[in-house]
């Protein structure tokens, strides 16, 4: 089968490969270019493992053809802070031990980070509606949906601290 020639900006880089029409985002983005923190639990779109920020929106990399993404500008856990450092989200998850084996958590936060931009001030259920996607197979929901709140107050307090 003929290869693609794909460009994509992945967490600020431009990068440049060759990929069959059939293969994944998520094979293309852990097999290829090494960016491992999004994971494969289900490859069916339902858990939320593999999710990323594709052009400024949630999508589950499982579920999108590498070649849909060509031009894209793609940021993965991994382009949310810089290396060594911990962004709101990170800390707030770590403090409220919003995981527990962390399969989910790459996914999780990533799906936080872009529902806060969405919704800056959520309520719980907002949090828990926009996270519905996303599922923890350790079932931690609890302290989940409690570090997205603390983040987002975290966030706002700063904000105004700085207007
Ligand atoms: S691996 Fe993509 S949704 Fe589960
Ligand atoms: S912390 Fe284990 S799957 Fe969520």
């Amino acid at each position: 089968m003929s290869k693609m020639h794909l460009k994509l900006k992945v967490n600020g880089e431009e990068k440049e490969l060759l990929a069959e029409p059939r293969e994944l985002l998520i094979h293309v983005l852990r097999e290829r270019l090494d960016i491992t923190g999004p994971h494969i639990g289900c490859e069916t779109s339902h858990c939320g493992a593999c999710t990323l920020e594709m052009n400024g929106k949630s999508v589950k990399s499982c579920t999108v053809f590498a070649a849909q993404a060509n031009g894209a500008e793609i940021t993965t856990i991994e382009g949310l802070a810089e290396p060594g450092t911990m962004n709101v989200l990170q800390n707030a998850f770590r403090e409220h031990h919003g995981l527990q084996c962390g399969f989910c958590t790459p996914g999780m936060i990533t799906r936080a980070h872009r529902l806060l931009q969405e919704i800056p001030n959520p309520t719980e259920e907002e949090v828990r509606h926009g996270m519905a996607g996303n599922l923890c197979r350790c079932t931690g929901y609890q302290n989940i949906v409690k570090s997205i709140l603390a983040a987002a107050s975290e966030m706002n307090a700063a904000k105004e601290a700085a207007e």
